[in-house]
Formats: structure tokens, sequence, C-alpha cells
């Protein structure tokens, strides 16, 4: 069996650049988004950080924003629970943290063949995995509800890439999870310092 570190680290690195694309959402870049708001008065694209109209001005990145779009006249987007959850957007840039760290102690792990460091590996690649699982959750909650809410009032709306793109990096994860756990109880053991004893044994008996 091929070490499964190396897909390991694949499948971290993946979900980091996941979650860089997720964090540089609106008002950073506005072809990334969580929910898009179609009016005559202008299209909306709702990020981590903030929202954009698109081709148009952004609001001021801050961590918890108001929830507002041009042409929504009386729908309540920015209902005070709705409101306090973009707060909680933050998790996906920490998700993508906790996936750095993963591939740091993946990459030091391997360098140095080191057992616990693969370990910790796989416990980072975890807690980003749960991490992101949760602002999932979170996600689906704010822009099904408000996508539902203007619908109602026959007002056009979509959920944008940034939820797919936080799929693909929890599953990332997740994967990262087993196979950095595999890599540490599987192969360590005849891995290169220990094998390379093993090795030695064998050739030269007596
Ligand atoms: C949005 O809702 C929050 C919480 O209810 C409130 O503090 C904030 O002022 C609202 N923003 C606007 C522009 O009404």
């Amino acid at each position: 069996m091929p070490n499964p570190i190396g897909p390991a680290l694949f499948l971290s690195f993946a979900a980091v650049v996941l979650f860089v694309f997720v964090s540089v959402s609106p008002p950073v870049w506005d072809k990334i988004s969580f929910l898009n708001i179609y009016t005559p008065e202008g299209d909306t694209a709702f990020g981590v950080f903030g929202a954009c109209i698109k081709g148009g001005v952004c609001s001021r990145r801050s961590v918890g924003y108001t929830l507002a779009a041009p042409g929504t006249g009386n729908v309540n987007l920015n209902q005070t629970v709705l409101h306090k959850l973009t707060y909680t957007l933050i998790l996906h840039p920490i998700a993508g943290a906790l996936a750095l760290l993963a591939l740091l102690f993946g990459f030091l792990g391997l360098a140095l063949a080191s057992r616990i460091l693969t370990i910790l590996m796989s416990v980072f690649a975890f807690l980003g995995a749960i991490v992101g699982l949760v602002v999932f959750v979170i996600d689906m909650v704010i822009w099904n509800v408000l996508k539902n809410r203007l619908h109602d009032n026959d007002i056009s709306a979509s959920l944008g890439n940034a939820n797919w793109l936080t799929v693909a990096a929890v599953f990332s994860l997740f994967v990262a999870t087993c196979t950095a756990m595999l890599g540490a109880f599987g192969r360590f053991a005849t891995g290169r310092a220990a094998g390379e004893k093993v090795g030695c044994d064998l050739e030269m008996p007596r």
C-alpha cells in the first residue's frame, strides 16, 4: 500500500485553498458568494465579511454585518437572529487556519518521520472538518431562510458557490483525517527510521 500521507497532504492543501477562496468572498471579490439576490435595482452578493452590489459598491469589511440589498424594500433581511448569525461566518477562515495547521504538521511529520506529528495532522484536520461542518449548517440556515423569504416576495435569489466550496473543503478534511490516521498507524512502524533498522536486521542475521 502506498504511504497515505501523500493524499492526506494533498487533501489538506486543497481544503486550505478552498477556504481561502470562500474567505475572499464579498466584500473582497463578488465572484464568490453564499447568496445572490437579483433585483432591477442591482444584484447583491453576500460573503463572509460583507456584501457587494455587482459592478458597484461593497460594504466595508467587518465580522458580522447588516443583511441588506437594494430593491428588497419591505422584506426583513436583517432580522436580529440572522444578523447575529453573520458573526459566525468567521468560522470559515478559522476552519481554513486549522486546515493549514494540519498541512504544516503533515509536512513536518513526513520530513521527520514522526508518528506524533502525523497524529497531530489528523487531529487538526478533524477539528477543521468539525468547524467547517458547523459553519456549513449555519450557512444552510441563514442563506436558505433569506432565499425563501425573498422567493415568498417574488424576488429572485439563489445560493452561491461559496456553500459548495465549503462542502468540498469539509469533505477533503474528513478524508484527510482518516488517511493521516492510516499513515500514522499503518506505515511509520516500518517507516524511514524504523524501516532502516528492520532492513539491517534482516540483511545481516546473526
Ligand atoms: C441590523 O440588525 C442589527 C441587529 O438587530 C442592528 O443592530 C443593526 O442596526 C441593523 N442594521 C440596520 C442597517 O438596520
